[in-house]
């Protein structure tokens, strides 16, 4: 099949076309490298179609043959957002209706990556599923739900086939600490400021939650959503339903690497969510999604990566 996955060249973005690749599909690859790296799809190189260009811009390109399928993740970082809105705005409301738009004069369906911190804190001991009150705490959360509804709008009125996934905190093999955009990571941060002999800094307590979900399963779960038979804009979160806390998650980099960190104590950040812990069980039913890696094996692919990139 014939595919557009835009923000390839980032962390999420690169395991996914590396996976649409080994499957022997056409690969068309559009990002602006704001936040992506080409060296990210080295080992694909050869096999891709490189797009160089904005996501607000997508109309005016011409790509040729049309697309089966379009998987959108590019997006203006949630760090960044409060720093920069009017980014934020463009990359994530303009982008998705550029794709939409896009999707609905090629015939093709939309896999549309959006973030589970659009609810805000789950209760203590609780999950959250999609039925959950919203309650965006960041422009950026506040666009992807935009975002959202955009989908739902185009297949209603224009009969675009879309699906929506909520990742929750994803991490791997190249996520990378980008300060210039204050992109800051949860996992690449503790293992590369521990791997590296840096101050490690915690927010508040470190008793704040997220639920770790590895690139691969992911991966795994748009590929899944996008050759499933629905269409219909439906939300679907992907996650483990797991919490881990922040002291945790550095627990288990001390212990897999042998370094101890240095603690900087640090206020809370701004906008962040104290727990985070998501039901997978509609993606499950709908596509047959399911999480195969632990917080712990996810990181001990992480730190070894990072000990042969040392210094990123
Ligand atoms: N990583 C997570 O924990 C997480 C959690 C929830 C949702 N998501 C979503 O998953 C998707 C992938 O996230 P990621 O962690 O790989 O992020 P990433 O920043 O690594 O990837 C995003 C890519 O989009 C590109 N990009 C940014 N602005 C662009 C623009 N205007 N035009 C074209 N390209 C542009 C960047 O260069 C980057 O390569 C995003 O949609 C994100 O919102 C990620």
């Amino acid at each position: 099949m014939r595919f557009l996955v835009t923000g390839g060249y980032g962390f999420v973005g690169s395991h996914l076309v590396e996976d649409l690749c080994s499957s022997n599909h056409d690969v068309t690859v559009l990002d602006n490298l704001s936040n992506g790296r080409l060296s990210n799809l080295e080992s694909v190189r050869n096999k891709i179609t490189m797009c160089m260009a904005n996501i607000e811009h997508i109309r005016t390109l011409h790509f040729g043959d049309k697309f089966d399928g379009i998987f959108h993740l590019a997006t203006a970082p949630r760090s960044s957002s409060l720093m920069d809105p009017m980014r934020d705005i463009e990359t994530n409301c303009k982008g998705m209706m550029a794709v939409l738009e896009l999707a609905r004069a090629h015939g093709a369906k939309v896999v549309f990556t959006s973030n589970s911190g659009i609810y805000g804190t789950a209760p203590a001991g609780a999950s959250i599923d999609e039925s959950s009150a919203n309650n965006p705490t960041t422009p950026y959360d506040a666009n992807k739900l935009v975002s959202e509804y955009y989908c739902k709008i185009y297949h209603e009125i224009h009969g675009v086939r879309s699906l929506v996934v909520r990742f929750a905190t994803v991490y791997g093999e190249r996520q990378q600490v980008n300060e210039k955009l204050n992109w800051k990571p949860l996992v690449a941060t503790l293992v590369k400021n521990v791997v590296n002999n840096e101050d490690v800094t915690i927010n508040g307590d470190g008793e704040q939650t997220r639920d770790l979900i590895y690139v691969k399963d992911a991966v795994d779960g748009v590929v899944k959503a996008m050759a499933s038979s629905a269409g219909d804009a439906d939300i679907c979160l992907l996650s483990t339903n797991k919490e881990t806390s922040v002291n945790e998650v550095l627990g288990m980099v001390e212990e897999i690497t042998g370094q101890k960190a240095r603690i900087i104590r640090s206020e809370p950040l701004k906008g962040d969510i104290r727990r985070m812990k998501y039901d997978y069980g509609k993606a499950k039913r709908k596509f047959g999604f399911e999480p195969k890696y632990t917080a712990k094996e996810g990181i001990d692919k992480m730190v070894k990566y990072a000990k042969k990139n040392l210094h990123q």
